[in-house]
């Protein structure tokens, strides 16, 4: 098969989303088409994860798999990009030498330029770190609705867990003029919402030494005609400043809804994470936002098993849970990640602790959300409709200028289709609700 043709499977978090996004638009300009299925592919990607070891284990699954696939079809390349590409770098073709190339985080715009190199270079790393062009680099976004557009690569924290500074190197936060341009595109192409993407996005503009800061970006983006609502994720409790909560609350197509991890409750733990606040200064932010906006969804991430967390550690994140009552939280399990700080601290809390800690966490969380939703049946919201429900075809579903998840029928009384209503802002009035979902239908 001499046709080009990709096939992409993205892991992970919404930057590596946004990165397959722009990987697709160069391979795009050099002649490929996009496929579904790696059956078809003269080109196998894989934009990776390495947050947790199971993230990886994934990833190694597939790369497994696919030496029989290699054997058959010998034409076809493989290639591994993202942060497991950055983290092993050439140790990937050591380990899997039936793969062709291993791309970093700052190196897949040049991918078509690597995979010609492929004719006379077996196999090929590259994995050079910190020259990344910001520019308009273009993107083939398939979701018509929702935009994701990064307004900063990498992290200037080091949380002791986490691999993410490793693999994506320093905070570069980008030109706001590239940013505005990069969003009036998409605005042209018919988005309704863009999700501006920063691993600590309310840090955004420290590193660019202007004076630019998020809630100044904010405002920008805020003027641009024609969008409907914008998201962000995800900031870091420490730099939400007043100026920030203000400027949220202020304008109107931002949402009011931030994912703004805690971890844990526990300040002992907190300062072991490298986290940099303590739960005292959690429970501030939490304040500062609500007496500005009592109506604010707060989304955290919560690792549980942290080295040395006890039991009474644990309990203080338990009566966090109680004491803010999230809008939603992801509940992870401590994976220690080779080149961070904690790897050298023994991971001594067992397996089965582990899972009971994040077990009951998401109970809790999902007992507060059952409770929370039932108070809102009865309730109008203004939804933007993003498309058919993912577990059911026969809804529309939307998100409010919060994050709730709310569903209709996607057909009105008189049996008729109302597609035609993605892309728009409507009213929906609340009638059922279980603990992830809530449901109504178009108020007249
Ligand atoms: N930049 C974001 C988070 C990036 S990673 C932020 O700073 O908030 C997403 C989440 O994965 C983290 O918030 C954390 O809860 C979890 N995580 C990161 N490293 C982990 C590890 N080693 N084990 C378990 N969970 C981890
Ligand atoms: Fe990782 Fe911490 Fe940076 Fe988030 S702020 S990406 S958790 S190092
Ligand atoms: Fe994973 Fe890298 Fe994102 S480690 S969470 S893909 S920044």
């Amino acid at each position: 098969m001499s046709e080009k043709r990709v096939y992409i499977e993205t892991f992970g978090c919404q930057m590596n989303l946004a990165d397959s996004e722009m990987v697709l638009d160069a391979l795009a300009k050099d002649g490929y088409s996009v496929c579904d299925s790696s059956k078809d592919a003269s080109l196998v990607l894989y934009n990776t994860c390495s947050v947790r070891d199971n993230a990886e284990g994934k990833i190694r699954g597939r790369l497994d798999h696919l030496k029989g696939v290699k054997k058959e079809r010998p034409e076809m390349k493989i290639g591994i990009m993202g942060c497991m590409a950055q983290r092993e770098k050439a140790e990937l073709l050591k380990k899997y030498p039936h793969l062709d190339l291993v791309v970093g985080t700052d190196q897949f715009v040049h991918m078509p330029a690597l995979i010609e190199q492929l004719e006379e270079q077996k196999q090929i790393a590259a994995t050079e770190f910190g020259d990344f062009e910001d520019r308009n680099w273009g993107s083939i976004r398939k979701d018509g609705i929702n935009a994701w557009i990064p307004v900063m690569r990498g992290c200037n924290y080091n949380c002791t867990y986490c691999v993410v500074p490793n693999t994506r190197g320093k905070e570069k936060s980008r030109d706001p003029q590239l940013i505005e341009e990069d969003i009036r595109r998409v605005v042209d192409q018919g988005f309704s919402q863009v999700t501006l993407l920063g691993q600590t996005i309310d840090a955004y503009g420290k590193t660019l030494g202007d004076g630019t800061n998020f809630a100044k970006l904010l405002r920008r983006v805020h003027a641009i005609d024609g969008l409907k609502r914008i998201r962000f994720i995800t900031s870091h409790p420490k730099d939400i400043t007043d100026e920030l909560l203000d400027t949220i609350a202020e304008l109107p197509r931002v949402c009011k809804h931030l994912h703004v991890p805690a971890q844990c409750g526990s300040s002992r733990i907190l300062r072991l994470m490298g986290r940099r606040y303590t739960r005292e200064g959690y429970l501030d932010f939490v304040e500062r936002a609500r007496s500005r906006m009592p109506d604010v969804e707060l989304l955290t991430d919560i690792i549980v098993g942290f080295p040395r967390e006890t039991d009474a550690d644990y309990q203080e994140t338990v009566s966090l849970m109680h004491e803010v009552k999230f809008a939603g939280a992801y509940v992870f399990m401590y994976s220690p990640r080779p080149g961070t700080g904690a790897w050298n601290l023994e991971d001594d809390v067992p397996m089965e602790e582990k899972k009971a800690r994040c077990n009951e966490i998401l109970a809790i969380q999902l007992e507060h959300q059952e409770q929370w939703y039932k108070s809102l049946r009865g309730k109008t919201f203004e939804i933007l409709v993003e498309g058919p429900s993912k577990s059911n075809p026969e809804r529309l579903s939307g998100r409010s200028i919060g994050n709730l998840n709310i569903v209709i029928p996607r057909t009105d009384a008189a049996g008729n289709k109302r597609d035609h209503l993605i892309g728009d802002l409507v009213n929906v009035h609340i009638n059922d609700s279980t603990n992830l979902t809530l449901f109504g239908d178009i108020e007249e």
